[in-house]
């Protein structure tokens, strides 16, 4: 039994008043949750400040981040390390996501290297996956999402998905309003599962493979009540504090059913 992870992506979105105010909401109405691991992503400007509200706030909730630079020191301006990350208290990372694959140009086997190099520094990698709307049309979406996760287990090998996390999103549904539906969403997860279970089924059953697209507190336990469906990458209704906690209460309460 895979245990849900309801993760919220916060992207470039903060200031110290604003961390201050959802964590300290978000605290409050997660604090009976069980069954789910619930997971913020603020900007790494404000890791430090959340974590220490997460502290203050009995340590409910787990640290995340957005993105990692493939070093840990040196000469590389304006970037974050794993280290620094793990420092700050955050463990798992978001890699892949389709706004820095699109703005940053990052290919498939840079995002692989970042992968490799937060396991290396035993972070969680959350792997960022998914098509564009001419793809989906085009009917492309598994080879898409295939040849996104083939990046890793090409060169790190099946075993390197052992404790990842991968995130499903397809790229017209992410802050569109426009959320897959569940039934097409369960068929791309089932589809991923079987592309690992391929290589290694006891890996595949393991991995938690999310999805994330206008994830509502109004459409996400038809997400959940999926057999494939392992949680959320959450963007604009993460930064709700009590629209959050119903997408995790709601993970929480379909999983444990
Ligand atoms: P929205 O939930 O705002 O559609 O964003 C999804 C996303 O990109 C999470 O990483």
């Amino acid at each position: 039994m895979r245990r849900p992870v309801v993760m919220g992506n916060w992207k470039l979105n903060g200031s110290k008043a604003m961390v201050t105010e959802l964590l300290n909401g978000l605290n409050a109405e997660v604090a009976n949750i069980e069954g789910v691991d619930i997971v913020v992503a603020p900007p790494a400007l404000y890791l430090d400040q959340a974590e220490r509200l997460i502290k203050e706030g009995g340590n409910k909730l787990i640290l995340g981040a957005q993105n990692t630079d493939i070093h840990n020191s040196g000469a590389f301006t304006g970037d974050v390390s794993p280290e620094m990350l793990k420092d700050l208290g955050a463990s798992h990372i978001i890699i892949g996501h389709s706004e820095r694959r699109e703005y940053h140009e990052e290919s498939d086997e840079f995002v692989a290297k970042k992968f490799a190099f937060l396991k290396e520094n035993g972070l969680t990698p959350v792997l960022c996956i998914g098509e564009s709307e001419a793809q989906n049309e085009a009917g492309e979406t598994e080879a898409v999402c295939a040849r996104q996760i083939n990046a890793v287990i090409k060169t790190q090998g099946v075993e390197a998905l052992r404790g990842a996390i991968i995130a499903y999103e397809p790229i017209w549904a992410i802050g569109t309003g426009k959320a897959a539906t569940a039934e097409d969403a369960q068929r791309i997860h089932a589809s991923i599962r079987a592309l690992i279970a391929a290589e290694s089924a006891e890996i595949a059953e393991q991995v938690i493979i999310q999805y994330g697209g206008s994830v509502k507190p109004e459409n996400a336990a038809s997400y959940f009540t999926q057999p494939d469906i392992d949680g959320a990458l959450v963007g604009g209704a993460s930064l709700q504090a009590a629209g959050f906690a119903a997408i995790a209460k709601a993970a929480a309460d379909a999983k444990n059913a």
